[in-house]
């Protein structure tokens, strides 16, 4: 393994539980025929699909010490850097209850953790410490109550002053604050709705996408991704433009597909990609996330034959070319 080189930062984890109880009622006893645990969040899922890459990660941020073990296990299995910070009480757990019988599904999501000054206290001291042998700083997800919404762009002032490359997904206000803010991130990943509610504007098609990221080109970003579930993503830097198209796949579960597509960005960093290979293996993390359960990339193989199957087309305004 190499040197340590990327921290992923969750402030707002999750553990999800997913019951399945084929035919279950209200207000009775019923049976399960199975329970599954996943530690999740999107920062804790960046770090586990660049684990499954073989990038030395870090993941940080507040964790609940009456329901870590999830999360203890995956850290370990993956060798994740634990370097969470240990808070009284329960990371927020969402129970899914799915009945395959009736094909439906009911959430329950709990309330989770509340950040105190103390605690973004300990936080930063952490963030600090951890600058001293790390680079590369992916910041995703939602901030838990106690948290201002300007805090992602804060955190990404200090952690640019201090030199590091740094990668935004988050969405709501925290999203607008980040976008408004004098010093901008070098990544950010919003999908297109993401983007337009950040920004106040509808983005209805691909020229108002285009002109989004420009504007955010324009104020320092170095590399805007504009996701679009399955119609693929938009890359966008001051020199190039490229669409990535998803090749079809017998999709198992679209969850952390985004989360997917930032680990593949900060992969493709690492080995400083063009723009094409960038999309060809961010799309290729995505797609291969999707046709599996929780956030683990396929084997390398497999992996390889979907990044080979990605539509990369660059774009010049009203000119597209084939790369
Ligand atoms: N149904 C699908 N079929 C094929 N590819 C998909 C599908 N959904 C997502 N993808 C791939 O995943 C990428 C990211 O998806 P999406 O735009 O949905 O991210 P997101 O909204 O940020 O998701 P997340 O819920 O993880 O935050 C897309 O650009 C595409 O390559
Ligand atoms: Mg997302």
């Amino acid at each position: 393994m190499g040197h340590t080189r990327v921290v992923t930062l969750t402030l707002n984890p999750a553990l999800d539980m997913t019951v399945r109880a084929d035919g279950w009622q209200q207000n009775t006893v019923n049976s399960g025929q199975d329970m599954h645990l996943n530690a999740g969040g999107k920062g804790v899922n960046v770090a586990s699909f660049l684990a499954d890459w073989g990038v030395n990660v870090t993941a940080t941020g507040l964790l609940g010490r009456e329901n870590a073990s999830a999360f203890d296990t995956l850290f370990r299995a993956k060798h994740i850097e634990d370097a969470f910070i240990r808070v009284p009480g329960s990371t927020r757990v969402g129970v899914k209850i799915v009945d395959h019988a009736r094909q439906q599904t009911t959430d329950i999501n709990l309330p989770g953790l509340t950040a105190t000054p103390e605690l973004l206290q300990a936080l930063e001291a952490k963030l600090a410490e951890l600058s001293a042998n790390h680079d590369v700083f992916v910041l995703a997800g939602s901030l838990p109550p106690g948290i201002e919404s300007d805090y992602y762009a804060k955190l990404v002032a200090q952690l640019r002053q201090a030199g590091k490359f740094v990668a935004l997904d988050t969405s709501g206000p925290a999203l607008n604050a980040a976008l408004a803010a004098d010093t901008l991130p070098n990544l950010v990943k919003p999908n297109n709705h993401e983007l337009s509610a950040a920004l106040g504007k509808e983005l209805n098609s691909e020229t108002d996408l285009l002109d989004a990221a420009h504007n955010l080109l324009k104020r320092g970003v170095e590399l805007v991704v504009i996701s679009q579930g399955e119609e693929g993503a938009l890359l966008v830097t001051p020199g190039d433009i490229v669409k990535a198209r998803p090749p079809r796949v017998q999709v198992v579960s679209t969850v952390g597909a985004g989360d997917a597509m930032v680990a593949g960005l900060v992969a493709a960093h690492l080995d400083r990609l063009s723009l094409a290979a960038a999309a060809r293996r961010a799309t290729s993390f995505s797609v291969g996330n999707i046709t599996r359960l929780g956030a683990h990339l396929p084997p390398r193989a497999e992996l390889d034959d979907i990044a080979a199957r990605v539509d990369v087309s660059a774009i010049r305004p009203a000119d597209p070319l084939k790369v």
